[in-house]
């Protein structure tokens, strides 16, 4: 339809046409903006922008409150609250009666984990292990000690033994880097976005590896509410690329890429819904300089709120309504001769503020 009215109109009056809708709209929203109630009647009327977005968090938290019901490979409940038990464990001074508010609902999930067979490697031994240093450690009240029973029960019923190796632990103990600043400084020049790559095809074990030391990046509650979907397939990896627009004149020549993907069905409540952004972000991060270390390059993409893309990336990569497209990484062996905008950086004289 766009591309007939396209051809048949002029091009002059396209664009007159295109100003005139613009002015209209800068007008428009000088009035909607007045209050939130105006605000919120523009995007429900004339601007059909945040739909995706109010649907995406509405089925996030409908597939939250399922996940309390049917465990699955991880547990958001669980993951959140371990954290907050593993917060009140090193709390200076520590109290003697804590979490007690939510060790009811922690033991519950913790049950149904157990039971729906969901408890499983290094995460269920974290669970296991912290919950156990907890009640070894705190002080009774009604609550605890009913989910200290319970707990009890399930450890021994299914022969379930912690280690209390995956307890917290003093900053002493950390293994220290001998990185210089001035070799992390040259990490951090290499990386530069590449958009011109070699044809030699990525090793997805370095895609693995890299993944396994980015997700030590931090995340809100620890929750790491992302996935990142590879496309190696070189047809479906330009497919992918030219949902995004950003990529016009090089997606033909990229390798790999991998779409940074949030799941917004790790939180009930709607102020978490930025949460994946930036937690998806920081991950991200890591995976760029992990990746850079062992030879391959990068290029973040961005990833466009717009309708008809989601929905061309939708059908590629199957997501769910409550899962939101972060960004695209482009991921290769740079091209030895390919160009690099120089891209001069900001420095702490336009980025530091001094608060008094
Ligand atoms: C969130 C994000 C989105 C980006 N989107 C695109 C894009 O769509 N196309 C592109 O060619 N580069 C994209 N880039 C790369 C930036 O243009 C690049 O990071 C910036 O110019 C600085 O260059 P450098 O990465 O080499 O330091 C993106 C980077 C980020 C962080």
């Amino acid at each position: 339809m766009k591309k007939l009215f396209k051809k048949i109109v002029p091009i002059t009056t396209v664009i007159k046409i295109k100003k005139l809708i613009d002015t209209t709209d800068r007008l428009a929203i000088l009035f909607f903006s007045k209050t939130k109630l105006t605000s919120s009647f523009y995007y429900l009327i004339v601007n059909k922008s945040f739909m995706r977005e109010h649907q995406s968090v509405l089925k996030g938290r409908i597939k939250y409150y399922k996940s309390l019901e049917k465990a699955e490979d991880s547990c958001v409940l669980l993951r959140r609250n371990i954290h907050r038990i593993e917060k009140g464990l090193i709390m200076q001074p520590r109290r003697n009666v804590f979490g007690d508010a939510f060790i009811g609902e922690t033991v519950d999930a913790f049950s149904l984990a157990v039971e729906q067979s969901a408890l499983k490697g290094s995460e269920g031994n974290w669970f296991t292990d912290v919950l156990s240093e907890y009640f070894e450690i705190v002080s009774s009240s009604t609550e605890i000690d009913l989910a200290r029973e319970k707990y009890i029960r399930i450890c021994k019923d299914n022969k379930i033994i912690s280690q209390f190796e995956s307890i917290p632990y003093v900053h002493e103990s950390i293994k220290k880097t001998d990185i210089s600043f001035e070799q992390l400084k040259v990490l951090f020049k290499q990386r530069r976005s590449v958009r011109w790559y070699t044809d030699k095809a990525v090793d997805i074990s370095l895609i693995n590896k890299a993944v396994n030391i980015a997700s030590e990046a931090p995340s809100a509650c620890n929750r790491q509410p992302f996935k990142f979907h590879i496309v190696m397939n070189k047809e479906k990896v330009k497919e992918v690329a030219d949902c995004a627009m950003g990529t016009v004149g090089f997606s033909h020549n990229l390798q790999t890429i991998i779409a940074v993907v949030g799941d917004l069905s790790s939180y009930p409540a709607e102020r978490d819904r930025h949460v994946i952004y930036i937690d998806g972000s920081l991950v991200t991060m890591q995976l760029m300089l992990a990746l850079e270390t062992l030879g391959l390059s990068t290029c973040a993409i961005n990833w466009p709120d717009i309708e008809s893309r989601e929905k061309m990336l939708d059908r590629l990569l199957d997501l769910n309504k409550y899962e939101r497209t972060i960004m695209l990484l482009a991921v290769g062996y740079a091209d030895s001769q390919g160009g690099i905008p120089y891209s001069q950086k900001k420095t702490c004289k336009d980025l530091i503020r001094v608060v008094k």
